[in-house]
C-alpha cells in the first residue's frame, strides 16, 4: 500500500535510516517525498547518495511542508529540539514519535493545541526489515492516523496498536527483547563449544535455531506449548533439555527479564515527564 504524504524525518540516525529504506524499498512512499533533517553532514549525505531523499541540516526549513514529521532524535535532545519545532510544523501534520519515554502526553504540551500525536516503539530488528512495532495515539490522533502509522512501521516489519500505557510493557518485551534473545543465543553458543563444537559452527547454528523456530511459529500460527510438545518425546533428549531449564527457572528469568525492564520504563517516563520541554 502507498501513501501520498510528504515524511520529514528529524533525526536521521539508525532507527530514521531503517524506517526510510523500508518505506522506500516497499513502495510505500516514493524518495521524493522523503526528507531528512539532522546535524552530521555525512550521514546526510550518505542517505542522499543512497537512497535519493531531500536532506537539509535546518529542522525547522525540513518540517514547513510537512504532512507527516516522524520524531527519531534521542530522547536527551527533545527539550532542545522540540521548541523549534512547534511553530515550523504546520498545524495539520501528523507528528509521529518513536523516542522511548517520551509520551504524547508530553509532545501533545509542546505543539499547538489539538496536535494530532502518535507513539510508536520499534526495535532493533527493523534495521533488516524484521522489526516488531507497537503503535499507541494521543488525545487528538484519529484512527486514519493510527493506520498511516501503522502503514509506515509495517515497511520494516509488524506493527501492533495498543494504548498509550502498554507501551512500558512493549518497551520490557519487544523492545528490550532482541538483546536478550541475543544473551540466549550467547549461552548456546557457549554450551555448544563445551560440549566440544567450534565456536564459530555453535554460534551459526544456535542463530539459525532461533531465526528457524520463530519462522515455524509464526508460519504455522500455532502456540508455542504445542510446537513444543510436538518436538518433545517421553525420555528423549529435548525432554531432557527442558527439565534442566525448568530446573534453572528458566521462564522465571524471563518474566523477570520483561518485568524489570518494564518498570525501568515506567521510571524513565516519570523523569521526562517532570523534565521541562
Ligand atoms: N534503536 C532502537 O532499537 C530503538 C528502538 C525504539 C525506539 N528508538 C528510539 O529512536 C530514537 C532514535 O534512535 P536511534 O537508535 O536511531 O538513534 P541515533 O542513531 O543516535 O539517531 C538520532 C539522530 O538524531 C540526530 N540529532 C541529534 N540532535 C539533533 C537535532 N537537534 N536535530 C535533528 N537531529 C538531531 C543525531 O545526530 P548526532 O549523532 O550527530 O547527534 C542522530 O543522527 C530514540 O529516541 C530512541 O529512543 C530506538
Amino acid at each position: 500500500m502507498s501513501v501520498e504524504h510528504t515524511i520529514v524525518f528529524v533525526g536521521a540516525g539508525n532507527m530514521a535510516g531503517a524506517l526510510i529504506r523500508g518505506l522506500i524499498g516497499t513502495g510505500t512512499v516514493p524518495a521524493d517525498s522523503v526528507i531528512a533533517a539532522d546535524p552530521d553532514q555525512d550521514r546526510l549525505r550518505a542517505l542522499e547518495t543512497e537512497l535519493e531523499i531531500r536532506v537539509t541540516s535546518d529542522n525547522a526549513e525540513a518540517v514547513k511542508d510537512a504532512t507527516v514529521v516522524v520524531l527519531a532524535i534521542k530522547p536527551q535532545v527533545f527539550a532542545q529540539v522540540l521548541p523549534g519545532l512547534s511553530a515550523a510544523v504546520p498545524p495539520d501534520a501528523l507528528l509521529i514519535s518513536i523516542a522511548a519515554g517520551i509520551s504524547t502526553r508530553i509532545i501533545e504540551r509542546s505543539f499547538p493545541d489539538g496536535s494530532r500525536v502518535v507513539r510508536a516503539m520499534p526495535n532493533t530488528p527493523a534495521l533488516v526489515g524484521a522489526g516488531a512495532s507497537a503503535i499507541a495515539g494521543g488525545t487528538h490522533a484519529t484512527d486514519d492516523d493510527l493506520e498511516l502509522a501503522e502503514t509506515l512501521f509495517r515497511s520494516v516489519g509488524i506493527a501492533v496498536r495498543v494504548p498509550e500505557e502498554q507501551i512500558d510493557a512493549v518497551t520490557g518485551l519487544s523492545g528490550s527483547g532482541p538483546a536478550y534473545v541475543f544473551a540466549m543465543i550467547e549461552a548456546l553458543r557457549d554450551a555448544g563449544a563445551r560440549e566440544g563444537l567450534p565456536e564459530e559452527t555453535a554460534l551459526q547454528l544456535a542463530a539459525q535455531t532461533v531465526f528457524g523456530a520463530a519462522r515455524l511459529l509464526l508460519d504455522e500460527k500455532e502456540a508455542p506449548e504445542v510446537l513444543r510438545d510436538r518436538v518433545t518425546s517421553p525420555g528423549g533428549t529435548t525432554r531432557a533439555g527442558l527439565d534442566a531449564l525448568a530446573a534453572a527457572g528458566f521462564a522465571d528469568a524471563i518474566m523477570g527479564a520483561v518485568r524489570a525492564a518494564t518498570r525501568r520504563s515506567v521510571e524513565l517516563g516519570k523523569i521526562a515527564e517532570e523534565t521541562e520541554y
